[in-house]
C-alpha cells in the first residue's frame, strides 16, 4: 500500500521566545523539521504534507529544496484540526503516517516498525513509557488492547497514573482517517479538535489498534524551549560520537565533539577535544585532528596530521600532510602529498604541490605552487589590486625568501630563488635568482644621536 505522511508543524512555539518558527530552530545545524522530512523521505512515501501556521515565508524559503504539500492551518484549533488541513492531498486508499514536527530525532527504523505494526490492524500508535508523563496523552488499554487516548487535562486521577503515553506519531488508512476526522468535536478541557479522539472511534468500530515503541526514547522527545533544544542536541551528538567510536575512531572525549553534517572516517582516526565538523567531511586512515579545529566540507587523506586550532573549509588535503597549529585553509585549497602548512598561514584557491612547505605567517591565495617548494615566512601573494584578483604561478623546487611579496599576476619558473624581502613584480625564469629590494648601504663610524638636555 502506498504511504503518505503528514507533519504537524503549525504550533507557534511560544516557549522558544523567538522570531523564527520553532521547527526552524536547528539541531546539528539543520532545522528540526528538516531532520523529520529527511527521515520520512527515506521511507519512500508518495508525498509529504506539511501543516504550518506561523512564519510561512521563513518556512517556505528554508524548505524550498524539498517537494512538500503546503497545508495552511490558519488557527491552531488542535491536532485533529491540523490533520484536516492536509486531507485534500490524501487518497482514501493510502496509509497516512502522522508525525509531530518538533521531535527531530525520530528514526526511519522506528517508523518502519510502526508501519509494520499497522499491517495487522486498522491503526497503529507509537507509544512510550515515561517516568513523568505529565502533560501527555495517556494510552488506555483494556485487557491489553488499546481503546482510547485521554489527554492529561481530561484525565482522571487514576488515568494520570498511566505511564504509557502517546508520542503523537501514528498511522492509519486514509479513508478511516477521513471518516473519523469528520466526527471530531472540541468538547474537551482545551476546546480543541483532538486527533487522539480517533482512537476511541476506531475501537468503537471494533477495529484493532496496534502499537510500536521507539528504539531510543529520545526519538520521540519534542522540543518546546531552548533547554530541550540543547538537551536533544547533546543527545544526538553523544549518539554520533558513540557511532564513531564503534566504527574505530578514537575520541579524546566523546562529549567534546560536534558533528553538524556527515562525517565519514577510515581506520585509526584520532580526534582530539572540541573539534567541530560541518557539512560533508571525509577523514581517511591514520589521520589525527588536534584540539579545537573546525573542518567543513573537506577531504583529509591518509596519514595527515591536522594540529590544534586549525580551520579547514572546502579543501582537499593530500596524504601525510602536516597542517597547523593555527592554520586557515579556505575554500579552493588543494594540497598534494607530504605538504606542510604551518602556523598563521592562510590559503585560498591555492593548489600546493607534493612536499611543498608554507611554514609560517603567509597568505597564499589564487596561486598554483609546484612540488618541493619552500615558501619563506611572511610571504604574501598580492592577489588583489583593489578591483581584480590575479594569479600567482610557482614552478617546482622554488625557494621564496622570507617576507617576500609576489605581486600577481606573476610567474616563477622551476628552481627559482627569491631573495628575502623581495617585492616581485616581474616573471622569473627557470633557475634564476630574483632580488627585488633596495640595496643595503653601510655608513662607517656612525654616531648615534644623544639625548638632548631639557632646559
Ligand atoms: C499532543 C497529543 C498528546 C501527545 C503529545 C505528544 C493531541 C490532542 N495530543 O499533545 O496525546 O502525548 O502531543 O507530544 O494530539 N499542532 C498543530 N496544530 C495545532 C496543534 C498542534 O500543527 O492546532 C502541532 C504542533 O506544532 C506540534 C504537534 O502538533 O508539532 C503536537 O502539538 P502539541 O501542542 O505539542 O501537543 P499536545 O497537544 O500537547
Ligand atoms: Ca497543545
Amino acid at each position: 500500500m502506498s504511504l503518505t505522511t503528514v507533519i504537524l508543524a503549525a504550533g507557534k512555539g511560544t516557549r522558544m521566545k523567538s522570531s523564527i518558527p520553532k521547527v526552524l530552530h536547528k539541531i546539528a545545524n539543520k532545522p528540526i523539521v528538516e531532520h523529520i522530512i529527511e527521515t520520512v523521505q527515506a521511507l519512500e512515501c508518495s508525498s509529504i504534507n506539511l501543516v504550518y501556521g506561523h512564519g510561512a515565508e521563513q518556512l517556505q524559503s528554508a524548505l524550498s529544496e524539498y517537494s512538500l504539500n503546503w497545508c495552511l492551518q490558519e488557527e491552531q484549533l488542535g491536532t485533529g484540526h491540523a490533520v484536516m488541513q492536509a486531507m485534500s492531498f490524501i487518497d482514501d486508499n493510502e496509509d497516512v503516517l502522522i508525525l509531530v514536527g518538533d521531535a527531530p530525532l525520530i528514526s526511519t527504523d522506528t517508523l518502519r516498525s510502526l508501519i509494520q505494526a499497522k499491517k495487522n490492524c486498522a491503526l497503529a500508535l507509537l507509544t512510550v513509557n515515561m517516568d513523568d508523563p505529565t502533560g501527555m496523552g495517556r494510552i488506555i488499554r483494556e485487557k491489553g488492547n488499546i481503546t482510547a487516548i485521554v489527554e492529561h487535562k481530561d484525565a482522571t486521577e487514576q488515568q494520570r497514573k498511566i505511564t504509557e503515553i502517546n508520542t503523537g506519531i501514528m498511522i492509519m488508512n486514509g479513508a478511516d482517517l477521513r471518516r473519523w476526522l469528520g466526527d471530531l468535536s472540541n468538547e474537551n478541557a482545551q476546546n480543541e479538535y483532538y486527533l487522539t479522539d480517533v482512537i476511541s472511534m476506531a475501537a468503537a468500530e471494533g477495529k484493532t489498534i496496534g502499537s510500536a515503541q521507539p528504539f531510543w526514547n529520545k526519538e520521540v522527545e519534542g522540543i518546546n524551549n531552548r533547554l530541550q533544544l540543547a538537551t536533544l542536541e547533546r543527545a544526538l551528538q553523544e549518539k554520533i560520537a558513540e557511532g564513531l567510536m564503534l566504527e574505530g575512531v578514537t575520541l579524546a572525549d566523546p562529549k567534546r565533539i560536534d558533528v553538524r553534517g556527515e562525517l565519514s572516517v577510515g581506520t585509526d582516526v584520532h580526534i582530539d577535544v572540541n573539534v567541530v565538523f560541518e557539512g560533508e567531511v571525509h577523514i581517511s586512515d591514520d589521520v589525527s585532528i588536534g584540539p579545537n579545529c573546525v573542518l567543513k566540507n573537506c577531504n583529509i587523506s591518509a596519514g595527515t596530521k591536522v594540529q590544534a586550532f586549525s580551520h579547514i573549509e572546502n579543501a582537499n588535503i593530500g596524504e601525510s600532510c602536516i597542517i597547523g597549529p593555527y592554520a586557515r585553509l579556505r575554500p579552493g585549497t588543494v594540497l598534494g602529498n607530504n605538504a606542510k602548512i604551518g602556523n598563521f598561514v592562510e590559503t585560498k584557491k591555492a593548489r600546493i604541490g607534493n612536499e611543498s612547505k608554507v611554514n609560517h605567517l603567509s597568505y597564499i591565495g589564487d596561486a598554483v605552487v609546484g612540488e618541493k617548494v619552500n615558501i619563506g615566512a611572511g610571504t604574501i601573494t598580492c592577489n588583489y589590486d583593489g578591483v581584480n584578483k590575479s594569479q600567482t604561478t610557482i614552478g617546482d623546487s622554488v625557494f621564496v625568501g622570507s617576507n617576500s611579496a609576489l605581486v600577481a599576476p606573476v610567474k616563477l619558473g622551476n628552481s627559482v630563488t627569491i631573495g628575502a624581502g623581495s617585492v616581485v613584480t616581474k616573471n622569473v625564469d627557470d633557475n634564476e635568482l630574483a632580488i627585488g629590494r633596495s640595496k643595503q648601504r653601510n655608513i662607517a663610524n656612525w654616531e648615534r644621536p644623544v639625548k638632548r638636555n631639557k632646559d
